[in-house]
């Protein structure tokens, strides 16, 4: 066996390239979409074309006359399944519960299934296939006070009032009341949906793209009425998810067909069609009222946040939410409303709740400095809570003034002139700004196998998903640290539900809840190698689970923090907005692996600039469908957009984690935005409160320096 030398150093901490790197970039790793299997079939999407009402009839006997084509599925054919089932979040969901009635709940509500024996042959069935409807009014419109709209929240309380509001804001020296608005956002991940579904010796098996397997396996068991244990989910390598890569209607779409016609099917989604099935972030209208004494002392803190839904199921967007973290206030009232529309459900996205809210509470205490005359880090500092500015609980650790002073030494912050419109570079109006960051650092149950082999090396099986973001990586570090071996030594097996139940990639709690349970495994592995005993030859296997462990967590306010910087230019004459530098510094914990780390942080903070600036779904309000679904219509920050970012984090363990890891999937995004927004307001002397800073938007606001 390995003798783990007396002195060696920590794998976690030092930076190591992906394990899977070299197959990634020789094309040896293999996606989803493009794993082969004998005699498959595959299918294509049909959507709705109107926006609300039901399918009168689907005329598919000229569509099964087309070369190739095998089965056209749809509500009148297909599968019964469970409708009621119960998703994520305890709630039944149905969104991916397709072909069951013949409602239509929205445009791009997927009507039908064509299968043909070529991806090609079933598009162009797909695409020639006559459905008609009966159409009703539909609502898409989410401008302006909708009558419609009730308090909910997901994560807690709709509505949290803690104090006399209207008072609070009399008796202030200086207030603040802004409404602001982001638009529907779409997740975008690089590599599309795509599954493949078979039945292998009485096993369902599902190829996937997704962010968590044992999730996506469970509901379909329970979408199928299926022993949980006959379904298997694989999921090695994943382009991207951002929230999106749950249980959708491809899935289930793909399990039907494979079953109807018992030969594997496969189902991918086009770029455009995940514009109505990959789910998005909702638009969000939020108004923001801030009442302080004239040295910044905030008296009242009114955050309201009106976002929508679908018909289908209730996904609220939570964005008044971080403002219950941040801040305190004598009076501090905080509302989550949701008005539900004929569109399609939207889900997590990208800081969830945080990204959006984070861009109206930090433009608006950017508002508020300017109004007090002070500098919008002081103004943090003076009001940073000593407990949960509604909980009442203790902080697990609060660095966020802390990332502010490294960041405004590294920034430069110091010589900047607080008054807007003086900094001039030829045409360009020069500006920087600031914004705090937050995001929840939770962990959840998991379960892990770590082996001990006959050959000294070490084998960990970690339900993980690894999204992009290096979770197969981190787990071999984390794995070997306790294990007192190299990280050469350790091979990690993820993406398979087969491994079973870990938590999903997401909520920024995927490799903190993983890491726990390898932790747990690996560390009773190595003191039962240390008694001496012989390792046989199938090896030496300990399994833990989290669950106890995680239960025994005291209740306390646990979040990541950090500081966003910015600098913009802007271009009066074209309405241009240009980021030219970024810096993100952030307490999120112990950073497993600072090259894939920075990289995550980057991400996020490239996202917001992609908020801030360009990304935009805009709906027409008499089709109720999108125009310029793709990424041509939907800009997606690209290169060009994107100047030198730079993150970086100061030293932040948390001591309740047994590797002290908080989580940073998300963060990178949250303030990112209103960084940006606040630069620009700097540069220009113009509040821009709607969301994307767009050149149109620039241009009519003017100048006002
Ligand atoms: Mo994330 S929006 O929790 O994938």
């Amino acid at each position: 066996m390995t003798t783990a030398p007396t002195a060696r150093e920590n794998a976690v901490g030092t930076a190591h390239t992906r394990v899977e790197g070299r197959d990634k970039v020789t094309g040896a790793a293999r996606y989803a979409g493009e794993i082969p299997f004998a005699d498959l079939a595959h299918g294509w999407l049909v959507l709705s074309t109107v926006a609300r009402g039901r399918v009168r009839s689907i005329d598919t006997a000229d569509v099964l006359a087309m070369p190739g084509v095998i089965a056209v599925l749809h509500h009148g054919n297909a599968p019964r399944v469970e409708t009621g089932y119960v998703g994520l979040l305890g709630v039944p969901d149905p969104t991916a519960a397709v072909f069951q009635h013949d409602r239509v709940p929205h445009a791009g509500w997927p009507v039908a299934l064509v299968v043909a024996e070529t991806s090609e042959q079933a598009r162009e069935a797909a695409e020639a296939l006559v459905v008609h409807y009966e159409q009703e009014p539909h609502d898409v419109d989410f401008t302006g006070e909708h009558p419609d709209a009730y308090p909910v929240d997901s994560h807690g309380p709709a509505v949290i009032e803690k104090g006399d509001l209207e008072a609070e804001l009399a008796a202030s020296a200086v207030v603040v009341d802004a409404e602001y608005t982001t638009p529907e956002e779409h997740h975008n991940p690089m590599e599309p949906h795509a599954a493949t579904a078979r039945w292998d010796g009485g096993r369902l098996e599902l190829v996937d793209s997704n962010q968590g397997t044992f999730w996506v396996a469970s509901e379909l068991a329970k979408i199928f009425s299926l022993d949980p244990a006959s379904v298997r989910v694989r999921s090695e390598h994943v382009g991207g998810g951002f929230g999106s890569k749950g249980v959708r209607a491809h899935q289930v779409a793909a399990v039907m067909a494979a079953t109807e016609l018992h030969r594997p099917v496969r189902v991918v989604m086009t770029r455009r069609q995940m514009f109505s099935l990959a789910g998005y972030r909702s638009p969000t209208r939020q108004r923001l009222r801030l009442g302080a004494d004239a040295d910044g002392r905030l008296r009242a803190l009114e955050h309201r946040s009106l976002s929508a839904t679908s018909t289908v199921h209730e996904f609220i967007e939570s964005a008044a939410g971080p403002a219950r973290t941040m801040y305190g206030a004598d009076a501090h009232h905080t509302a989550n409303r949701l008005v539900r529309l004929d569109v399609p459900t939207p889900t997590w996205m990208r800081a969830p709740g945080e990204a959006p809210g984070s861009f109206a509470l930090e433009s608006a205490f950017d508002e508020l400095a300017e109004k007090c005359g002070l500098d919008p880090i002081e103004l943090r500092a003076r009001n940073e809570p000593a407990t949960g500015p509604v909980s009442g609980l203790p902080f697990s650790g609060r660095n966020l003034i802390a990332c502010f002073r490294e960041g405004a030494g590294r920034f430069g912050w110091a010589d900047r002139d607080p008054r807007p419109g003086l900094r001039r570079e030829g045409r360009w109006l020069l500006g920087t700004g600031t914004a705090a960051a937050s995001f929840p650092a939770g962990a959840a149950p998991s379960t892990a196998a770590v082996t001990a082999e006959a050959d000294g090396t070490f084998t960990v099986r970690i339900n993980a998903a690894d999204i992009g973001t290096g979770a197969r990586t981190a787990m071999t570090l984390v794995a070997a640290d306790a294990l007192r071996t190299a990280p050469e030594q350790v091979r990690v097996h993820i993406g398979d539900s087969d491994l079973g139940f870990a938590f999903i990639a997401g909520g920024s709690m995927g490799t903190r809840s993983w890491a726990w349970a390898v932790t747990i495994a690996a560390e009773e592995l190595r003191a039962r190698l240390a008694l001496g005993a012989g390792i046989p030859p199938e090896g030496i296997t300990v399994r833990s689970d989290s669950t106890e462990a995680i239960g025994a967590l005291t209740q306390k306010e646990r979040h990541s923090f950090g500081a966003q910087f910015a600098e913009v230019a802007v271009d009066p004459a074209t309405g241009e907005v240009r980021v030219r530098r970024m810096l993100g510094i952030f307490a999120a914990g112990r950073i497993v692996n600072p090259l894939t780390a920075r990289n995550q942080f980057v991400g996020g903070m490239t996202w917001g600039i992609s908020m801030a600036l360009h990304e935009e779904a805009v709906r027409d309000r008499a089709l109720g469908s999108h125009y310029g679904a793709d990424l041509a219509g939907y800009h997606v920050a690209a290169h060009a957009d994107v100047p030198a970012i730079e993150a970086d984090w100061i030293d932040d363990p948390d001591p309740e984690d047994p590797v002290g890891i908080k989580g940073i999937g998300e963060i990178g995004i949250v303030g990112a935005a209103a960084a940006v927004a606040n630069a620009v307001w700097h540069a220009t002397g113009v509040r821009h409160r709607d969301l994307p800073i767009r050149p149109d938007r620039v241009l009519t606001a003017g100048v006002h320096a």
